[in-house]
């Protein structure tokens, strides 16, 4: 079991930054990454779909035999991470509880603000898991949808991007949030453009970090380290494989070579088909 590989899902090309902490943190591990390029973005679906497509992906690692899952989505993580858990037979973490830890680890919070997508920030679950963890801390937060698509299209030092960062987060500054979570995948990417934005003396806590270390506990747990070798990654993709591989580059800071394109919903089509028959 231990030279399985460990399923890394996302969206898209957005989890590489977490893939990136993985391969820091567990150099010896075997990396198999499935991006859903195909129907990115998620942070604008329905709860249902988002755990829909989320299943299919968990799935369809599980069958290429992984040992552990990480959803490094913050979406998918905010709705369907509790449904892997309980119905998939291998470990499985998400980026949500581990950005919150990480701030729980920062000193002197008084207010901390929570940044994603809409779905992430409309499932309240960052905002619940902040005031358990922490209840003497006040939490506001904000959706940020546009900055998905400015990371993606390497906008991450343009004006207009300043501009948009400015109109999300001014009411954050002004409302004297001094800790500003980044709720999702992409906005690591931005973040000198964030930290203009918020101003020099509000820290910024991104939960991939966080996430390979709790990756790291949750495999020796289980006796499942990888303790020597070399470590690799492959990944799936469900569209466009050229593009990943540019952008997703970006992203891992280093060129990636290995991507196979497969659609998640194809199996569970063949499934339900087979099924009906
Ligand atoms: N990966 C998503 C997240 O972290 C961002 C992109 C999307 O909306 O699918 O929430």
């Amino acid at each position: 079991v231990i030279n399985q590989p460990i399923g890394v899902f996302d969206s898209g090309i957005g989890g590489l930054s977490v893939v990136k902490e993985i391969q820091r943190l567990l150099p010896h591990e075997e990396i198999l990454y499935f991006g859903d390029t195909e129907r990115v973005p998620y942070g604008e679906k329905s709860p249902e779909t988002i755990q829909r497509f989320s299943s299919q992906i968990a799935e369809l690692l599980l069958s290429r035999g992984v040992k552990a899952l990480v959803v490094a989505c913050h979406t998918a993580s905010a709705f369907a991470l509790d449904q892997i858990q309980a119905s998939f037979p291998v470990p499985a973490i998400g980026v949500i509880s581990c950005g919150v830890a990480a701030c729980a680890k920062v000193n002197s919070v008084a207010h901390i603000g929570v940044i994603g997508t809409r779905a992430t920030i409309r499932s309240n679950l960052y905002q619940l898991l902040l005031r358990k963890q922490l209840p003497q801390v006040k939490v506001t937060a904000a959706p940020c949808p546009l900055f998905v698509p400015l990371a993606e299209e390497g906008y991450w030092e343009r004006e207009a991007s300043h501009l948009i960062a400015r109109d999300y987060l001014t009411p954050l500054k002004e409302a004297g949030v001094d800790t500003l979570l980044l709720g999702c995948t992409h906005y690591p990417l931005l973040r000198p453009l964030i930290q203009q934005a918020m101003g020099p003396e509000v820290r910024l806590v991104d939960s991939a970090t966080a996430t390979a270390q709790s990756l790291l506990l949750l495999l020796d747990q289980g006796d499942l380290r990888k303790r020597s070798g070399e470590g690799a990654i492959n990944c799936i993709v469900s569209d466009n494989p050229d593009r990943f591989r540019t952008v997703g580059s970006l992203f891992l800071g280093r060129p990636i070579e290995q991507i196979e394109l497969c659609s998640a919903s194809s199996r569970a089509n063949e499934k339900e088909h087979i099924a009906a028959h």
